[in-house]
């Protein structure tokens, strides 16, 4: 079989003239289920998924709602869900041995909490995560604010990539050290909401909002849009002081974006990702019908979240430096309390180190009195880039011309250094780690404790 991108069933005209979805349903329950990708001479592909869906179902809150969803774990192995990106009470942020056990195989687990920002959050699970996510197993979380922008469209696109081996099925090499110490697990097939490309129709002068979440083990996105116009709202879920002109977007993975983009004079609009050797549609919206009305001009606004603002000089600073993987130079580091060759280390399945540790460590990396402002200089010491997130907090990086936006999750790209300023006022015990499932599993994990 060969992986076209062409050859593959419309399957989601009805997306657009969809009224908002419905809540999801109480129960999230994870599970073997099938799915099919359109392609070519290929049936359905066996994966695991929320509910048997991919992605997962959506879930809509009002913001300051509360969230509450039963998770029921029928994967062969055991689960948890993380909200990637809400500002969460710390028992819910479903990451084993800091905010709760496992759920095991048959177990169910209760997640209740409020969602204090409005913005596109996603979830997925947060044990063995790179084979839990390369298999099916993420979904769209959205908090909508009290008096949303005025839009004719509000449409989720979780961008992925899977890989396929020959025989159409999940390639089962999750996590190989080949993976780990290099750019992490880059699929064959991309997708959007799980098709390899979305179809449907607008017209012109329609305004749509488009919410963009990187779901990939590891693939950064960079995006490119024709026939649309507007700007980019929000990142990671939080909205910019200003909208800004859209252009092209970058995402790395856990990566969201909220663009708010009108349809222009145009046969077609399309969204597209850049390859080495090209372009490649993910979204194809032929424009067709009347206009609606005239072409907008104003800027759309969203209201801020409630953020505490950070202020660097107050903050207490600390270092993190990221070491190893191929092409790194890193000859050992600690694991399990011991000074560790990168031989033996990568045959341990370790192959990167935060400050000399390849595993996660008893100690907090550091620790913060509530409320304290902190700011943390992440020195990308290998030869690959990385998607360094921490959970529980929003921060904005130091820049030459201030603060940068409110981000839960900062692409660095080989070789450099960022700096990130934040407010540690949600207590907890909070990881800060690579989300390059791969390279978080290999050594790419810490933490941090802010006290209550
Ligand atoms: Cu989506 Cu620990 O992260
Ligand atoms: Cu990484």
């Amino acid at each position: 079989m060969t992986l076209t991108r062409r050859a593959f069933a419309a399957a989601s005209a009805a997306l657009l003239v969809a009224p908002r979805a419905l809540a999801g349903p109480p129960t999230l329950t994870a599970r073997p289920a099938s799915h099919d990708f359109g392609l070519d001479g290929a049936g359905a592909t066996p994966v695991w998924a929320y509910n048997g869906m991919a992605p997962g179902p959506e879930i809509r809150a009002p913001q300051g709602g509360r969230i509450s969803r039963r998770f029921v774990n029928e994967l062969p192995q055991p689960s948890t869900i993380h909200w990637h990106g809400v500002r969460i009470d710390a028992r819910m942020d479903g990451v084993p041995g800091l905010s709760q056990p496992v759920v095991e195989p048959g177990a169910r687990f209760d997640y209740d909490f409020a969602a204090p920002d409005a913005g596109t959050f996603w979830y997925h699970p947060h044990n063995r995560t790179f084979e839990q996510a390369a298999r099916g197993l993420y979904g769209p979380l959205i908090v909508e604010e009290a008096a949303p922008p005025e839009v004719d469209a509000d449409l989720v696109l979780m961008l992925d990539d899977w890989r396929l081996a020959r025989d159409g099925r999940i390639a089962e090499d999750f996590g190989s050290i080949r993976d780990a110490s290099h750019a992490g697990r880059i699929g064959n097939l991309v997708t959007v909401n799980a098709a390899p490309v979305l179809r449907g129709g607008v017209r012109r002068h329609e305004r749509l909002r488009l919410r963009l979440v990187n779901a990939a083990n590891a693939r950064i996105f960079r995006l490119g849009f024709r026939g649309l116009s507007g700007w980019v709202v929000a990142l990671d879920g939080q909205p910019l002081a200003a909208p800004e002109a859209l252009e092209t977007v970058t995402l790395a993975p856990a990566q969201r974006a909220d663009l708010i983009v009108d349809v222009r004079d145009a046969e077609e609009a399309l969204i597209g990702y850049y390859e080495r050797d090209g372009a490649y549609a993910l979204v194809e919206f032929p424009v067709a019908g009347a206009a609606r009305g005239e072409a907008r001009t104003d800027p759309p606004r969203l209201p801020p979240n409630p953020l505490a603002p950070v202020d660097p000089a107050a903050a207490r600073a600390a270092r993190l430096s990221m070491e190893g993987g191929a092409m790194g130079g890193l000859r050992a580091a600690l694991l399990d309390g011991k000074t560790t060759g990168m031989r033996e280390m990568a045959g341990a399945g370790k192959v990167w180190a935060f400050n000399g540790r390849a595993d996660m460590p008893e100690t907090p990396f550091l620790t913060a009195a509530r409320g304290e402002h902190l700011r943390i200089e992440i020195v990308n010491d290998t030869a690959w880039p990385h998607a360094m997130h921490l959970h529980g907090h929003h921060f904005r990086e130091i820049g030459d011309g201030g603060l940068g936006p409110w981000r839960d999750t900062i692409l660095l790209d080989r070789a450099e250094t960022r700096e990130i300023a934040f407010v540690a006022d949600n207590p907890g015990d909070w990881l800060l780690h690579c989300h390059m499932l791969e390279h978080a599993a290999a050594g790419m994990m810490t933490w941090l404790r802010v006290e209550a």
